[in-house]
């Protein structure tokens, strides 16, 4: 691991500082002064001083984040609120989140700074289950189901895109369910939505395409107004866990994602 890379992630200074401290001969590794932010350094057996003070990195770290609405999926932006805002640790502390979900998408998100990891459960070929609850205008009959779980287009030059399963829960009209659909305004809807048809269910997918959950429901004539994810592989979202808050995983949550 780099030297400068390694000191953020045991301090709660910046990399541009901890470059500093580098660059002005404040680091030691095994008792050498090394003037390289990027030095290559052995992270298992290498003792790394800065300031004097000996740098005890805290090893992985992984979490469950409940992810709120409005919050994009990255460790920094200009404008919104990201992931790591809601996560209190420094700024280099190499935390990232596991994947992408969208703005308006809530749920069950991964966050660590081990990059293994994160791959793994990313890879395609490894068919880790995604689940998602839903709201969409629309409604879902037999056959638009079976189309979901044989394959629809939703994209030019894309592969067909697969559910594993998808369940519907309650389906009526939006009159009778808006007060269970999570979502407060009709935007971008001509036509007055008191009669239309509302549709929520549970979509499980084994890939992680941009919007492709909400891509699969419109090739099939549902419009998503509501997404949160509730499960990866077997680990479901804790539902104590508030939007916006997260805790770290317990042994067992880690092992049954390996
Ligand atoms: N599919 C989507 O359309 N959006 C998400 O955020 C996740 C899956």
């Amino acid at each position: 691991m780099r030297l400068d890379k390694y000191i953020a992630e045991s301090s709660s200074d910046t990399r541009k500082v901890i470059r500093n401290y580098i660059k002005e001969g404040n680091v030691t590794v095994n008792d050498r002064l090394i003037l390289d932010p990027a030095a290559e350094i052995n992270e298992n057996c290498d003792t790394i001083k800065c300031l004097g003070k000996v740098m005890k990195h805290p090893g992985k770290m992984y979490y469950m984040f409940h992810k709120p609405g409005g919050c994009i999926t990255a460790t920094k932006d200009e404008s919104s609120l990201t992931v790591l805002d809601y996560f209190n640790v420094s700024n280099g502390s190499g935390l990232f989140p596991v994947g992408r979900l969208d703005k308006d998408t809530e749920g069950l998100l991964l966050v660590t700074n081990d990059g293994e990891f994160c791959h793994r459960l990313m890879d395609p070929s490894k068919k880790v289950e995604k689940t998602y609850y839903f709201w969409a205008f629309g409604s879902l009959d037999q056959k638009k189901k079976e189309q979901l779980q044989e394959g629809v287009m939703i994209g030019v030059n894309e592969e067909l895109a697969k559910a594993e399963s998808i369940i519907v829960d309650e389906e009526g009209k939006y009159l009778d369910l808006k007060n269970k659909m999570n979502f407060e305004s009709v935007k971008g809807i001509k036509i007055n939505p008191n009669y239309q048809p509302v549709t929520s269910g549970y979509i499980t997918i084994t890939e992680g395409r941009k919007h492709q959950v909400k891509r699969m429901l419109k090739s099939v004539g549902c419009y998503i107004v509501y997404l949160k994810r509730i499960s990866i592989g077997s680990l479901v979202l804790d539902e104590t866990l508030k939007k916006g808050e997260y805790r770290e995983l317990t042994t067992e949550e880690l092992k049954s994602l390996y």
